[in-house]
């Protein structure tokens, strides 16, 4: 299974043609399989213990060997609850098998709860990602420089601007110069309940500027290669114009 440990492998190695499976389980977690079959959850979720509950049904019985929360919140944190005996991962740290790498790294929270949140980057199937949690936009630029350029940021934003405005969330999401942006963390019908006082993502993605493509993927799950990205592009400014990508919620619904 899988190993726990510090430094650098041999992630790249023979499985970049690969890829790696990615499914959205509902709200910000997801899981990646990857091509040696390690399983990496993040941010399992579960209603608070006071107040109206956030989700319509329990967090599904995702078998997984590592779990990540990367912050403290009850719609983050559930990771004791997944079975399996995951390795868990919160704060900082590394964990690496030869076929995927997940390093935390150590950010803050968004708005007024000052309290960490994790940048967590996932390596795998010759594609890198980085999952924001709840971070702030006006983060640490030493933290945002260690999780450098990646090709898919997940990040949260919903149309009542719960964590972040738009155009912090923008900041935040292109500060890594990703080729694709998958949003999190909205109301989603069957998964996450109107009570959490989220809303959904649609009135955002109409305000994305006329160059942003939204790709609505067909099903929660998608296996991401070089060959399923776009194009990353050679300017100067090495900024990128990165497309959205929605994925649908079927697993946690179904
Ligand atoms: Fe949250």
């Amino acid at each position: 299974m899988s190993a726990l440990f510090s430094g650098t492998g041999n992630v790249e190695q023979g499985i970049g043609a690969q890829g790696v499976e990615v499914t959205y389980i509902g709200h910000a977690s997801f899981l990646w399989t990857a091509p040696d079959d390690t399983r990496v959850l993040i941010d399992p979720y579960q209603d608070p213990d006071e107040g109206p509950p956030w989700f319509e049904k329990d967090f599904p019985p995702v078998v997984a060997d590592l779990a990540v929360s990367t912050h403290d919140h009850f719609d983050h944190n559930a990771v004791g609850k997944v079975p399996g005996f995951p390795v868990l991962l919160t704060g900082s740290g590394e964990f690496e098998t030869p076929g995927i790498r997940v390093t935390a790294v150590p950010e803050v929270h968004a708005g007024k709860c000052v309290m960490p949140n994790s940048l967590v980057v996932v390596e795998a199937g010759g594609v890198k990602f980085v999952h924001c949690g709840d971070n702030r936009f006006d983060f640490n630029l030493e933290a945002v420089a260690a999780v450098g350029q990646v090709d898919i940021v997940m990040v949260a934003v919903d149309d009542s601007q719960h964590l972040m405005s738009w155009d912090e969330v923008w900041q935040l999401a292109t500060a890594f110069s990703p080729r694709v942006i998958v949003p999190m963390h909205y109301l989603l019908p069957g998964v996450v309940k109107a009570s959490s006082t989220l809303l959904g993502i649609e009135n955002w993605l109409a305000s994305l500027p006329d160059d942003v493509a939204v790709r609505r993927l067909e099903g929660p799950e998608i296996t991401i290669s070089e060959d399923v990205l776009p194009l990353r592009q050679e300017r100067l400014d090495s900024r990128q114009t990165p497309e959205v990508w929605v994925f649908d919620s079927a697993f946690a619904i179904g």
